[in-house]
């Protein structure tokens, strides 16, 4: 099941705002279809053949919801349930220190992704055992992409070697642990672990990703995301 056998743990970051979606709670309580869209990614975790523990990352204040949440799903592989960070990745260090030692794997998802499918958390934990220390999904970027200041181009990429990364993402968990604690929030802001285990020269690998694990960020994409349920 996992490199070493020890048991697959996941993360669910969702401690976020949700400022751009301007609801009037976090974005985890946001409703998709009948139920708050935090119930989506945790059901599909807990239902899932690789994974073993969950630990969410709730927005401050927003512990005890998320407990009933779970009961309500019966999810019964929820560990724990911590307050989250001021950022994802202070969000994903604090639940991290709840996974247990002897976890070989963790996987790092975002809430606001709602629709995961197991096929993809088949994929990225597979490369774990072949000598990767993180797998990413992502896809290719459909668009030209421009690296600009301010309002001027400064030059325009070769797309063929850029990819859009998603979660989740799969770590050896020694390997997350170290990249999270050598990171500080001082240094360059993380918006995703990978690139944490990157900084220090670990080896990522890049699998296909999945178009419905689209990010929930504005009201648009929830009513697409809700579409797709
Ligand atoms: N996240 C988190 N803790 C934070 C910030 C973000 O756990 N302090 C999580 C979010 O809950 C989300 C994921 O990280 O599942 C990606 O973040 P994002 O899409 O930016 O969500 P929000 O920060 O909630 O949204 P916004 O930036 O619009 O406020
Ligand atoms: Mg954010």
């Amino acid at each position: 099941m996992s490199p070493d056998g020890g048991g697959v743990w996941a993360v669910l970051a969702a401690a976020g705002r949700g400022e751009r979606l301007g609801d009037d709670r976090p974005k985890a309580f946001a409703r998709l279809g009948e139920l708050p869209l935090l119930a989506e990614p945790l059901r599909r975790l807990d239902e899932s053949d690789w994974v073993e523990r969950i630990v969410i990352a709730a927005p401050p204040g927003w512990e005890e919801p998320c407990i009933l949440l779970a009961e309500e799903l019966g999810a019964g592989k929820v560990a724990s349930v911590i307050p989250g960070g001021a950022s994802r990745a202070e969000s994903v260090r604090a639940a991290l220190a709840e996974v247990a030692e002897d976890a070989a794997v963790v996987l790092v998802h975002d809430a606001a992704r709602p629709l995961l499918p197991e096929d993809v958390i088949e994929r990225i934990i597979a490369p774990l055992s072949e000598g990767w220390e993180a797998v990413v999904p992502a896809l290719p970027i459909p668009d030209t992409v421009k690296r600009v200041r301010g309002d001027e181009v400064v030059e325009t990429l070769d797309r063929e070697s850029l990819v859009a990364a998603q979660t989740p993402q799969a770590f050896l968990a020694e390997s997350l642990r170290g990249a999270m604690a050598s990171n500080s929030e001082l240094q360059a802001p993380a918006t995703d672990c990978a690139s944490l285990v990157e900084a220090r020269g670990g080896r990522v690998k890049v699998v296909r990703g999945d178009a419905r694990l689209l990010k929930v960020t504005s009201p648009a994409d929830l009513e697409l995301v809700a579409s797709w349920l």
